[in-house]
C-alpha cells in the first residue's frame, strides 16, 4: 500500500489566494445554512412555542442519544426555490442514533407554512425513506403538519413519487420489518393522517396532537356541524375511542421517551464499528481549500485530495500506470475500507475500462465504492469515436448501474454530462451524494453550452442570409452562461435535492465515515452485471 506524498507549497502565495477565495464560497453556503436552520418567521415561532411545543430541531436533539451526531439529509432543500421562504423545505430529515440504534428521523416544521408539504417537502420525505430502506433503518416520524400545500397540489399529489409514495413506503418498510413509528405532536390532517394511521406504532401528545381525515373547517362545510379539533381527533379520542394511536403522551418529552423505549425493544443491529483502526491522514484536510485553485479552469490535483481524505494517506492503487485519467484504488476512511475512484482528467476508453474492472473487483469483495467527481466528460473527436469511446464508456456506466455494494458520490469539482453518469450521479443510486462548495454540475459547462447554442443560432441565421456579429454572439451567450452558473451551483443542486448535502472539504472525512458506518451494518445485496459491450 503506497503512502501518497504531497507536493503542495502549504502557506505559499497561491495556497493563500486559493484558501481566501474558498472562504468566500464557504460564507455563501454558511449564510444559506443559517437561514435553513432558523425555521419559520419570528411570529410563527412565537405562536408555536406558546402552544408548549419544541422546535423541530430541539425535538430531534431530545430524541437522539446524547452526544451522538445527526447526519442531516437535504438541509438546504427548498433554498430559494419558491416565492415564500421554506427553510429546510419545511421538514428536517436525517439519520441519528436512538437507544443505540441508527434510525431515520423525519420531523415536520410547523413554523413553516403550518408544516404543509411543498413539492420539495415530499421529495425530502421520500428521500429520507429511501435512505432508511437502503440501509435497513427504522423510521421515526415527528408529525406536525397541515398536509398538502394546497396551492401546489398538482406538483405534490398525482404522480408516482408524490404524496402517496410516502404511505406506500411506510407499508413496504413495515413489511421489511423496519419499524415505522409516528409521534403526533401537532396537526395531522387529511392525507397526512395516514402517516400515524399506517405506522406500526403511534404516539399522540395530549392537547396539541390531532389526527383527522377532515378538519373542523371541512366538517363544518360538509355537515354544518361545529366541532373543535381536540374533540374531533385529539389524544383522548384516538387512544380511548378509535385506537388510531397506541400511546398517550402527556407532553412532547414524554412522547420522545416513549419512542426511545419502543426502539430499544425492537430487535436490530447496533451501529457497526470500523473493522480497521481509524487513522488521520498524514496531511491535514484543513489544507484542502488551499490546494483547489480559485480558477475553476485549473485542474484539481487528485492525489493531493486523496492524501487528505484517506486514512494514513494510504492507497493501494489499481493499474497505476494505465488509463491514468482516473485513479482507482482501495484505502480506508475512519477505519472503514472503501474503493475510491477519482477523476484526473477527461475519461478515455482505457480509463473507462479500468474503472469498470475496478468496480467489478469491489463488488466481488464487498468493498463500498466512493466516486469523487471532477469530470468534464468523455473524450470527444473523430479518433476517439472511431476507437469506440461510446462502447467503452458504456461498460463503466453499466458497471456503476449494476454494482450493489453501497455507493457514495461526492462532487469535488465539475460533474458534467455523461461523466456524471459514469461517476455514479444521482440517477445511479449513490446511498449518499454530496458536493463541495466549489463544485458544479450540469449537462455541460456554461461556456460550452453558450457556444453550442450560438453555433446553432448562427447556422439558422446563415440559412436566412442574416449576419451574426461578434457583439450579437456575445449578447446571446452571456445569459446562457449566467443561467448555467446559477443552475450548476451547489446551492441550487442542494435546493433541488440533486445532492443530499453541501459538504465542506474539512468535514468530508467525518461525513463519509458516518455514511460508511451505516452501510457496514446494512444487509448485503448480490451484484449481477448485465452484458458488457466488449
Ligand atoms: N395549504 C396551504 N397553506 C396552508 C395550509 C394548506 N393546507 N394549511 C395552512 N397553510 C398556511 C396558512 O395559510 C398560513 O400561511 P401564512 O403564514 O402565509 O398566513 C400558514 O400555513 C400557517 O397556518 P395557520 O393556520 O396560521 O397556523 P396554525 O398553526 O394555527 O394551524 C394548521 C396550522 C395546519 C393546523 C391549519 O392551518 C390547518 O388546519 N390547515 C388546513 C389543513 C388542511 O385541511 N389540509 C388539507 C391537506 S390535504
Amino acid at each position: 500500500m503506497a503512502v501518497l506524498q504531497s507536493r503542495v507549497d502549504v502557506g505559499g502565495e497561491a495556497f493563500r489566494a486559493n484558501a481566501e477565495a474558498y472562504g468566500r464560497m464557504r460564507a455563501e453556503i454558511a449564510a444559506a445554512r443559517d437561514m435553513a436552520v432558523t425555521g419559520g418567521g419570528d411570529r410563527a415561532r412565537e405562536v408555536h412555542a406558546s402552544r408548549g411545543k419544541m422546535m423541530p430541531r430541539e425535538r430531534i436533539s431530545a430524541l437522539l442519544d446524547m452526544g451522538t451526531p445527526f447526519l442531516e439529509i437535504g438541509q438546504l432543500g427548498g433554498h430559494g426555490l419558491y416565492d415564500d421562504d421554506i427553510p429546510s423545505g419545511g421538514i428536517i430529515t436525517g439519520v441519528g442514533v436512538v437507544s443505540g440504534r441508527a434510525c431515520v428521523v423525519v420531523a415536520n416544521d410547523a413554523t413553516v407554512k403550518g408544516g404543509t408539504y411543498y413539492p420539495i417537502t415530499i421529495r425530502k420525505h421520500i428521500r429520507a425513506q429511501q435512505v432508511a430502506r437502503e440501509n435497513g433503518l427504522p423510521c421515526i416520524y415527528l408529525v406536525d403538519s397541515g398536509g398538502a400545500f394546497l396551492p401546489l397540489q398538482e406538483d405534490i399529489f398525482p404522480d408516482e413519487h408524490h404524496f402517496g409514495r410516502i404511505f406506500r413506503n411506510i407499508a413496504e418498510m413495515s413489511a421489511m420489518a423496519l419499524p415505522q413509528i409516528a409521534v403526533v405532536m401537532g396537526s395531522c390532517t387529511a392525507g397526512g393522517a395516514y402517516i400515524p394511521a399506517m405506522c406500526d406504532e403511534t404516539i399522540i401528545v395530549k392537547d396539541n396532537g390531532t389526527i383527522f381525515l377532515g378538519g373542523p373547517q371541512l366538517v363544518k362545510a360538509a355537515t354544518g356541524v361545529e366541532v373543535d379539533a381536540q374533540t374531533l381527533g385529539g389524544a383522548d379520542v384516538h387512544t380511548r375511542d378509535s385506537a388510531v394511536a397506541d400511546h398517550y403522551a402527556v407532553d412532547e418529552r414524554h412522547a420522545l421517551s416513549l419512542v426511545r423505549e419502543i426502539v430499544a425493544r425492537e430487535p436490530g443491529a447496533a451501529p457497526v464499528g470500523p473493522p480497521l483502526l481509524p487513522e488521520d491522514p498524514l496531511y491535514d484536510p484543513a489544507e484542502l481549500p488551499g490546494i483547489i485553485s480559485a480558477n475553476p479552469r485549473e485542474p484539481i490535483p487528485a492525489r493531493e485530495i486523496l492524501a487528505r481524505l484517506l486514512d494514513g494517506s494510504r492507497l493501494t492503487e489499481y493499474r497505476e500506470r494505465w488509463g491514468n485519467t482516473i485513479i482507482c484504488g482501495t484505502g480506508a476512511i475512519g477505519g472503514f475500507p472503501v474503493g475510491v475512484l477519482i477523476n484526473d482528467g477527461v475519461l478515455f476508453a482505457e480509463s473507462a475500462q479500468k474503472a469498470a474492472n475496478f468496480i467489478e473487483i469491489c463488488c466481488q469483495r464487498d468493498i463500498p465504492l466512493l466516486f469523487l467527481h471532477n469530470i468534464s466528460g468523455f473524450m470527444v473527436g473523430q479518433e476517439y469515436e472511431a476507437g469506440g469511446i461510446a462502447r467503452h464508456g458504456a461498460k463503466m456506466v453499466s458497471a456503476v448501474s449494476c454494482a450493489r455494494v453501497p455507493k457514495y458520490s461526492l462532487l469535488i469539482g465539475g460533474s458534467y454530462g455523461a461523466g456524471n453518469f459514469a461517476m455514479c450521479g444521482r440517477a445511479f443510486g449513490p446511498r449518499l451524494m454530496g458536493m463541495w462548495p466549489n463544485a458544479r454540475t450540469a449537462v455541460m459547462g456554461g461556456e460550452q453550452a453558450a457556444t453550442v447554442l450560438s453555433l446553432v443560432r448562427e447556422s439558422q441565421l446563415a440559412k436566412q442570409g442574416k449576419p451574426f456579429s461578434s457583439e450579437e454572439v456575445e449578447a446571446f451567450k452571456q445569459p446562457i452562461r449566467n443561467t448555467y452558473e446559477r443552475s450548476s451551483h451547489p446551492l441550487n443542486a442542494a435546493a433541488n435535492m440533486w445532492v443530499d448535502a453541501v459538504v465542506d472539504p474539512e468535514d468530508t472525512r467525518a461525513w463519509l465515515a458516518l455514511a460508511l458506518a451505516l452501510a457496514a451494518g446494512s444487509p448485503k445485496d448480490d451484484t449481477r452485471f448485465g452484458v458488457f459491450r466488449m
